[in-house]
């Protein structure tokens, strides 16, 4: 009998989702005649046995489309419905997923997807992951695709905010999402040519931040900062936006550019502008990059399922492609080390981080150094 195989998207959407239901589907159909369902609004549509079977025409033509053609939605969790008050729906869902017949499914998020698909293992569903996420956070993979794009779309900003700036001699501070983590701001600070780079992972000092400024009064006139939502002062807590009830991580963060706007402004000559890139990071269509990426990660899920392989996710690691334990995913974020070769390499450009006390010679580094 041939294989049947459901693919959903959970949690936030990023560029790159169809590409990679395109490489799954497209292979599975292909090399081994199965049948692909997806799930609609991700672990929704297994929740409200919602599912449309996926055929060569659906998968036509959404390679650079950006979203999900199944849609998603990021409170949709078996273990605590929203719809019933919170209840454990997994028993439904479960025998939802036996009536369908399915070999597993094959599921495209992020730390919050992953640890809903180990929990559903627990009950005898089978699941393959495959990291998605703009922040680029997932443990145990060294990229998420989503974040290619999202790092072009922020350093297109950096860009056209330096023209501006520097034609009024303004302080320009772009606030970038990323959540608890840096990777996008950091990425981008580098592609950008950022004087400042602020991320959760080394909290700023005020203090400093005003005298790079000052200095930079002085000589250039202008001043690019880049700053990741989740970033905070030393000592300080990161800047709340909204809490929403039901999501698997209900913090939502934003404004951190607005604090850090008033607490510059009295001490600095210049004038200062923000702007907060937000989901714009997330929209359109996927770079060459991620379109490659995605297919890469998709054809590979493919492979696993074709080979009987489930309970692990898809990953990249050290320029290979690999699959790791759900469990090593799930319920973890993977943060931008302090001693990190993107931030030498960002001192050694003369960005500064907000920390009169980091310094970090690539050469301390050793030989031989982490590309990250
Ligand atoms: O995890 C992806 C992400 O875009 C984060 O960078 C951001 O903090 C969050 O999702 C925004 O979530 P929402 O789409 O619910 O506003």
């Amino acid at each position: 009998m041939s294989m049947r195989v459901g693919i959903l998207t959970g949690g936030g959407d990023c560029p790159g989702l169809n590409a990679v239901i395109r490489a799954v589907a497209k292979s599975l159909m292909s090399q081994h005649d199965a049948t692909v369902i997806g799930f609609e609004e991700g672990f929704l549509g297994l929740i409200e046995r919602r599912s449309v079977e996926l055929d060569w025409r659906a998968c036509s033509g959404i390679l650079n489309r950006g979203g999900t053609i199944l849609g998603t939605h990021n409170r949709a969790n078996p273990m605590s419905y929203f719809g019933a008050g919170g209840a454990d729906v997994s028993d439904d869902v479960a025998a939802y997923y036996h009536e369908l017949g399915l070999d597993g499914v094959v599921v495209l998020g992020g730390d919050g997807t992953m640890s809903i698909c180990h929990d559903l293992s627990q009950r005898g569903m089978r699941f393959i992951g495959v990291p998605k996420t703009i922040d680029n956070d997932l443990m145990n993979t060294d990229r998420t695709f989503g974040f290619d794009t999202a790092v072009s779309v922020a350093t297109d900003a950096l860009d056209r905010l330096q023209t501006t700036g520097q034609s009024h001699s303004r302080i320009m501070i772009l606030e970038t999402m990323g959540r608890y983590t840096g990777w996008l701001a950091l990425h981008a600070g580098i592609a950008g040519g950022a004087d400042l780079i602020l991320i959760p992972e080394i909290p700023y000092d005020i203090d400093e931040i005003v005298r790079v400024c000052a200095d930079r009064e002085s000589r250039q006139r202008f001043t690019i900062i880049v700053v990741a939502e989740g970033a905070k002062p030393r000592g300080g807590d990161m800047v709340v936006r909204e809490l929403i009830e039901g999501s698997p991580d209900p913090m939502r963060l934003g404004g951190v550019s607005g604090v850090l706007r008033l607490a510059l402004e009295s001490r600095l000559d210049s004038e200062i502008r923000t702007t907060v890139l937000g989901h714009v990071q997330r929209g359109g269509s996927p770079t060459p990059f991620d379109r490659v990426f995605a297919s890469n990660l998709g054809a590979y899920a493919a492979s696993l399922v074709a080979s009987d392989t489930w309970g692990r996710m898809v990953a990249l690691k050290d320029n290979h492609l690999t699959s790791v334990p759900l469990e090593q995913v799930a319920h973890q974020t993977r943060y931008v080390p302090r001693d990190s070769t993107l931030v030498a390499t960002a001192l050694a450009v003369g960005a500064s981080f907000g920390d009169p006390d980091l310094d970090l010679p690539l050469a301390a580094l050793g030989d031989s150094v982490k590309y990250e």
